[in-house]
């Protein structure tokens, strides 16, 4: 598998890897497509919201950990607002790329960062639990990446029907047959949601 040098770089020496003791918020993710994990501490000024202090460890393979290491430098130093706004495809560019089949770990980095940061809101009485719609759906099968390509599947208009109704959901996937991928789409799309406990059940179509 063909890395860039700075994912190289970073996976021998990642920056602020390690434990913040006493952290003001702390998220632990697991990636769906690999089982990988990250866990990203946080300390905030209180007045500024801004990201004063950020580590993380990494259980994972060497684009995890370089993309946990990218996302944290990128973090450091900015409000939560800023923060938030990192997507995975800024951290992947930060590394000068990433292989198609290790795109998923740009997205295990960037979301186990907003839910430490969503962590330090509820805690802080500054936001409350999302409710959740279809729009939550959407949300996450936008994290959901098709490994041929590298991009995930919404932006790859892959996703023709999302449907929510009395806790079931309903999927309607354009994805050939003969496409080798097809399986593993519809297995991470379910890993990513069946953890919600408003949905019962998960239909998928194709
Ligand atoms: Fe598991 Fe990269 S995070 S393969």
């Amino acid at each position: 598998m063909q890395y860039s040098q700075k994912v190289l770089d970073h996976f021998m020496n990642p920056h602020i890897v390690g434990k913040i003791e006493n952290p003001d918020a702390v998220a632990t993710e697991g990636s769906p497509a690999c089982g990988d994990q990250v866990s990203i501490y946080l300390k905030v000024e209180h007045e500024t919201q801004i990201i004063s202090d950020i580590k993380f460890q990494s259980y994972g393979c060497a684009s995890n950990i370089a993309t946990a290491s990218i996302i944290t430098d990128l973090a450091k130093g900015k409000t939560l607002e800023e923060a938030k706004k990192v997507t995975w495809k800024e951290a992947a560019d930060a590394l000068d790329g990433l292989p198609p089949v290790k795109m998923h770990c740009s997205v295990l980095a960037v979301d186990t960062l907003r839910k430490a940061i969503k962590n330090y809101e509820l805690k802080n009485n500054l936001s409350t639990l999302d409710k959740f719609s279809k729009e939550t759906v959407l949300e996450e099968l936008k994290k959901v990446i098709y490994p041929k390509v590298g991009e995930d599947i919404i932006t790859l208009k892959m996703v023709k029907y999302v449907g929510f109704d009395n806790g079931v959901v309903i999927i309607d996937l354009d994805i050939p047959k003969f496409d080798k991928y097809r399986d593993n789409v519809a297995e991470e799309i379910k890993e990513h949601l069946e953890h919600y406990q408003e949905i019962k059940d998960i239909k998928i179509t194709m």
